[in-house]
Order: C-alpha cells, then sequence, then structure tokens
C-alpha cells in the first residue's frame, strides 16, 4: 500500500480539492500519512494566484529533496502544475510527477506509474471531477465545488488559464454529494466556484434554482457560498437571502479597486456606481447582511488619487471584512505586459493604509451586534478559551461563546457582549431555535 502525504496552499478550492483527492487515493488502495517522513509520495496542491503562494509551495517542497535519496518521490499538484508544466523541471529537478486540476480524476493511475521518467499531466479535460466523496475533517461543515474553471479574463488573474474552460457540475451529482455529506454527519456546505453566479450557464441551470434545489435537503442547516462577481449578481440571487432560511447571510462581492479607471483596466466589467447599486439593494432585502471583499492595491499605473478613491469606497461602504492584496504579475495575464510600476514600498503603505482603516470599520461593525441575540450555529470547542464553544453567526460571523452544554452541529441562541475585529463574544441563553 503506497503512503501519500499532501501539503496544501492556497484557496479554499484547493483544499476541497486536497480532501477529493485524498477520498480517490483512499478508495483505490493508498493511504494517507500525516509526515512527508513516512510516505512514498510527497505532494504538494498549491494555488498560483499570487506569486508568494507559489514560492511558498515549492520551498516546502525543496526542503524534503534530501528524502529523494531513500525513493521517495515528489508530486506537484494544483493551478502551478498547469501553469508552468513541464517547465517545471527545468528549474525544480528533483519533482517527478506533474498533475493539473483537470487531471486529478485520474491520479490514482498517474501515481502508479513506476519508473524514473517525468511524468506531466497537464491537458484540459471535460470531466474534470472526481467523484468520490469527500470524508470530512470536521463532520460538521464541508466545501462543495460547483464549478471548475473562469472565462472571465479579469487582467490580473492567472485562474482562466490554470483552471480553463468553465464547466459546471449536474444539479443531481450536487444534491448527492450533499446528501453523501449529510449523512455522514455533515450540517454545513460552502458551495465553490471561481463565479459562482455563472453556475449553469454551460448546462441550462442557473445558480439560485441550484441554491433552492439545495436548501431543500433535509438534515443540512447552513448554506455559504463563494465567490461571487459584480457583472453578474441577479435580483433572484438577492432576494433569496430573506426567503431561504438556511442561507447565510452573508455575501463575499470582491470590489477589488475603488477606481473606475482602474476596474477598466482590470477588465472587471463594472464600475464604482454599479457595485454600490448592488449593496444597497442586497442590505434592503437583507439590512444585516455581512458584506465582504477582495481588494488589490498596486495594480500597474495605480495613482495615489486611484489608491484614495478605493480608500474612500470602503469607508463609505463599510464592508464587515477585506481581503486585501498587493497586485503581484502573473505569467499569461494580459496585465503582466503592462509595467508593474508601483514600487514595493508604496504597494506595502497602501496595503497598510487599507489594513488599518478597515480594522476600524470591522470593529465598529462587530460591535454593533453587543446586546443583540442570534442563532448560532455550533461549530466546536474553541480551542484557546477553555469552557468556550466556537460557532457562526447567521451573517457567517465567528462567534465565542460561554457554554457548558453545547453540540456541535446544532443552534445555541446567543447574546453577544463584546466584539473585535475577528470575533463576536456571548454567553448561550438557554434554548435554542430550529432555522
Ligand atoms: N495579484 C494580487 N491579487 C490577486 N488576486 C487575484 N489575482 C491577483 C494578482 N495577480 C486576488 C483578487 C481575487 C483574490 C482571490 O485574489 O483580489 O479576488
Ligand atoms: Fe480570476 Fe476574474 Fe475569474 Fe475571479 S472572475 S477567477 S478574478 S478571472
Amino acid at each position: 500500500m503506497k503512503k501519500v502525504y499532501i501539503k496544501t496552499y492556497g484557496c479554499q478550492m484547493n483544499f476541497y480539492d486536497s480532501e477529493k483527492i485524498k477520498a480517490l487515493l483512499i478508495k483505490n488502495g493508498y493511504k494517507i500519512v500525516e509526515s512527508p517522513e513516512e510516505s512514498d509520495i510527497i505532494a504538494v496542491n498549491t494555488c498560483c494566484v499570487r506569486k508568494h503562494a507559489e514560492d511558498r509551495a515549492l520551498s516546502f517542497l525543496s526542503s524534503y529533496k534530501h528524502l529523494k535519496k531513500q525513493g521517495k518521490v515528489f508530486c506537484l499538484l494544483g493551478c502551478i502544475a498547469s501553469l508552468y508544466k513541464e517547465d517545471i523541471y527545468k528549474k525544480h529537478n528533483f519533482i517527478d510527477i506533474v498533475c493539473s486540476p483537470d487531471n486529478y480524476n485520474q491520479l490514482h493511475k498517474i501515481l502508479q506509474i513506476p519508473g524514473k521518467e517525468k511524468i506531466c499531466h497537464t491537458e484540459e479535460n471535460k470531466n474534470p471531477f472526481i467523484s468520490e466523496g469527500i470524508i470530512s475533517d470536521s463532520h460538521i461543515s464541508s466545501f462543495v465545488s460547483i464549478t471548475k474553471g473562469c472565462e472571465n479574463f479579469c487582467s490580473y488573474c492567472v485562474v482562466p488559464f490554470t483552471r480553463g474552460k468553465l464547466i459546471s457540475k449536474q444539479p443531481e451529482v450536487i444534491h448527492r454529494e450533499i446528501e453523501h455529506l449529510v449523512e455522514t454527519g455533515v450540517r454545513e456546505v460552502v458551495l465553490l466556484g471561481q463565479n459562482v453566479n455563472e453556475y449553469g450557464k454551460d448546462i441550462g441551470e442557473t445558480f439560485t434554482e441550484l441554491l433552492k434545489k439545495i436548501h431543500n435537503i433535509k438534515g443540512l442547516v447552513r448554506i455559504g457560498f463563494l465567490t461571487s462577481h459584480p457583472k453578474d449578481i441577479q435580483d433572484s440571487l438577492i432576494i433569496l437571502f430573506k426567503d431561504l432560511p438556511k442561507l447565510y447571510r452573508h455575501l463575499h462581492l470582491p470590489l477589488q479597486s475603488g477606481s473606475d479607471r482602474i476596474l477598466g483596466q482590470m477588465n472587471r466589467r463594472y464600475t464604482i456606481s454599479q457595485y454600490v447599486e448592488i449593496i444597497d439593494k442586497v442590505r434592503k432585502v437583507a439590512p444585516d447582511i455581512a458584506i465582504t471583499s477582495d481588494i488589490i492595491v498596486g495594480f500597474p499605473s495605480e495613482t495615489e488619487d486611484d489608491f484614495q478613491k478605493t480608500l474612500q469606497t470602503i469607508k463609505d461602504i463599510k464592508f464587515d471584512d477585506l481581503f486585501v492584496f498587493k497586485y503581484s504579475p502573473r505569467p499569461l495575464t494580459s496585465a503582466s505586459w503592462i509595467e508593474d510600476d508601483v514600487p514595493e514600498g508604496e504597494k506595502e503603505r497602501r496595503h497598510r493604509t487599507i489594513l488599518e482603516a478597515q480594522e476600524e470599520i470591522s470593529i465598529k461593525r462587530n460591535q454593533g451586534l453587543i446586546g443583540t441575540t442570534d442563532n448560532v450555529f455550533v461549530l466546536k470547542p474553541a480551542d484557546k478559551k477553555s469552557g468556550y464553544m466556537l460557532g457562526k453567526s447567521s451573517t457567517n460571523k465567528p462567534v465565542m461563546f460561554r457554554s457548558s452544554h453545547s453540540t456541535p452541529g446544532t443552534f445555541e441562541q446567543v447574546t453577544f457582549s463584546s466584539a473585535d475585529r475577528r470575533y463576536l463574544y456571548g454567553c448561550s441563553v438557554s434554548g435554542h431555535k430550529e432555522v
């Protein structure tokens, strides 16, 4: 029985993929081990959306190069495999196998091939999904991917080149996958796609219809989804924040920049005023909804004036949380042809400035909930605080609350007594409400 160690870097999609790969390998007679030393095959699965993730993953793999003498096989998985293909061997000759996300469903066969030949599987695949069900780590919550790929070609983004064309999973397949998870004890799913709003375009389905169907699954009590694109947000989706009680009242809607000029250069296909209009609509339907976003600072040609527009926009919109990235040029993208002309120190300053502004906004928004009571979904005992449980508010915010009797996977009525940037803190009041 071959033993495989898999280290994962990057986004939720990558973590989900690794879990699917593990299920596939286990079903085909492999054993998943917890350390590179005890493995026969050391695999790293990484995204390459920013150079930083790529560098970390390759340096992790390189740090085990000395184990090559023991006959261990080195395997590179993830978007990085599609991006560099065979070229990876030129710089990292110790790597034996390169396999892109489209070819994961063949990985059990690919890993079996013995010998000294380098193996590279990076071709596109019309049926890229792994059918084996995940064995969920937490048994309470699980990711479920609903699409593969993206064809939006935002000018900075490498994903259309690494994950290829948009392919949607059939609704019945998603349904079965979730039912299987629920049978194993999962109570919450987070649906994943590069742009979930485009789900079904290729198979005559829509994301809103999919959500409604999933909402009917008995035993499933919470549903989240990531990521949405402002150009594709449908009114029929917005209304579901009111109509589907299992749906977290949370929308992750990447803004990227507060300057229309930069948004144009990024090929995002919306303006700030259109973005703000969506936020207004969403908040009208669900006034307490949590809205989070992504920002890129230091995109080529971003001036101080463009940056100030972004800063002002985040102060006006008041997101609940924000992920801020420094622009990182990526091979093949159209932005990589434009000079990366914002100096690193300036990117750093803009990054810090946005984070500091957001910190204040996040704290204020969380503290605004003090004194309210919410139906909190219980996840697990909190590692850091004994006597406390970790859960999620109905707006998908992390909650730490004092309780001696809460069961993971159920709900607890919690009154919030304090809050910081990350957590809402509170105490469970007796009794719980079903969704
Ligand atoms: N540089 C910096 N950030 C990027 N992102 C995507 N590509 C890049 C890049 N080249 C960010 C975007 C996206 C998030 C997942 O990663 O903000 O929404
Ligand atoms: Fe990348 Fe844009 Fe597609 Fe998101 S929508 S994955 S940012 S190309």
